[in-house]
């Protein structure tokens, strides 16, 4: 059997014409394909408004800005994420303030981030990470109780739902269309909103303020998605529902081929969660008694000369990364830190095989 890769974007005709049309048509930057998308993404995620942007970095950029954080406020997300979630708050001259994460769904605990709320604070940003969930219903209730904007980062989690709403529904989400997303356009971002006012000052931000083209009415960027990108993501939006159900009956299969295997804890989707699973994301037991990383480090080496592909996402917390010591973090984070020890992430994307799926599973009982 062929090397099974961590992930594998679909690319399929429908992108290749799609791209050559754009090509073809001489208008390649932000046009009326980036229109088309924002439509059809809205329509997707039930949000009345999307902003497409160029990166999901910039999508949380943009949305804390269009909620007028920045210097002296505080921002609450979970330091078990991509780096984006928290730097965000930097670029607008905000501090990201950790919380821990509950263990089973590595997600943004509730009761944690009730604790870290101060004065200062003025909005979450909880993450749906591997595209599980957060307890948006506790969450939602926390940032209206003390007035705080609800920013979800949804980049891992196009698709996901909480108690039978999307995600998104709850506040402004910030998706990413980076190429090992769920749905890719190569490099892209999109923020959706409920809310007309903040949806125009994102596009505004995200065009150099500029409402009509060489009149500027505020600072703003160019961070506009292309043409060329959004029509990959028109040809890749339709295909999603059935890419994330292809998921989640890969994710049951590799949990019951598993099932009863000691040396790993398998993937929870908790009551009330729509689990897109971007990742498939187990913990290895028992590896690392010494934390150097070593146990885990010979278990993906095993898997890999098995011809296995996997992920650590993510081996640092963003808490003690060097930018962060640097910046005078000296955080304390149980959860987030023994989740960071042990995660490891398996193939899970649509195109998996049963053979496949067979061949993981056995590769990780052999460890
Ligand atoms: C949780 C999370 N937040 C933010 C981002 C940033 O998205 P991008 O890489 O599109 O800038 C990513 C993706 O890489 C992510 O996984």
């Amino acid at each position: 059997m062929s090397f099974i890769p961590i992930s594998h974007p679909a690319i399929g005709p429908e992108e290749q014409a799609a791209v050559a049309a754009v090509l073809a048509s001489g208008q390649l930057a932000q046009g009326p394909q980036v229109h088309a998308f924002e439509a059809a993404f809205a329509a997707f995620s039930g949000a009345p408004h999307a902003v497409a942007t160029s990166s999901g970095t910039s999508a949380l950029h943009l949305a804390l800005l269009a909620h007028g954080i920045g210097p002296g406020d505080e921002v609450i997300t979970t330091s078990f994420s991509f780096i984006a979630s928290a730097n965000c708050a930097l670029f607008v001259g905000a501090k990201p303030v950790f919380a821990d994460i509950e263990p089973e769904a590595f997600t943004l605990d509730p009761a944690a981030v009730e604790r870290a709320i101060t004065p200062r604070t003025r909005a979450l940003i909880p993450v749906h990470l591997f595209g599980h969930p957060c307890d948006l219903t506790a969450l939602h209730a926390l940032a209206v109780k003390h007035n705080l904007a609800l920013i979800e980062d949804a980049c891992q989690a196009h698709g996901a739902g909480w108690q039978g709403r999307p995600v998104g529904a709850f506040g402004t989400a910030c998706y990413s269309f980076y190429a090992t997303k769920n749905m890719t356009t190569g490099e892209g971002g999109l923020v959706t909103t409920a809310d007309e006012a903040l949806a125009e000052r994102l596009r505004l931000l995200r065009a150099h303020g500029s409402p009509v083209r060489y009149q500027h009415e505020s600072l703003g960027y160019n961070q506009r998605l292309t043409d060329i990108q959004a029509a990959i993501g028109l040809a890749q939006l339709p295909k999603l529902p059935a890419w994330n159900a292809a998921r989640q009956a890969n994710a049951a299969a590799l949990s019951a081929r598993l099932a009863g295997c000691a040396h790993v804890r398998l993937p929870v989707v908790r009551p009330g969660a729509n689990h897109v699973f971007h990742q498939y994301t187990l913990r290895l037991l028992g590896r690392d008694p010494d934390g150097t990383g070593a146990g885990r480090a010979a278990a993906v080496e095993a898997l890999r000369a098995a011809g296995v592909g996997t992920g650590v996402f993510y081996p640092l917390p963003i808490h003690q990364q060097p930018l962060y010591r640097g910046l005078g973090y000296t955080d304390h984070l149980p959860v987030t830190e023994a989740a960071a020890r042990e995660v490891l992430s398996l193939p899970i994307y649509p195109g998996l095989t049963e053979a496949n799926l067979d061949h993981i599973a056995g590769a990780v009982r052999a460890l």
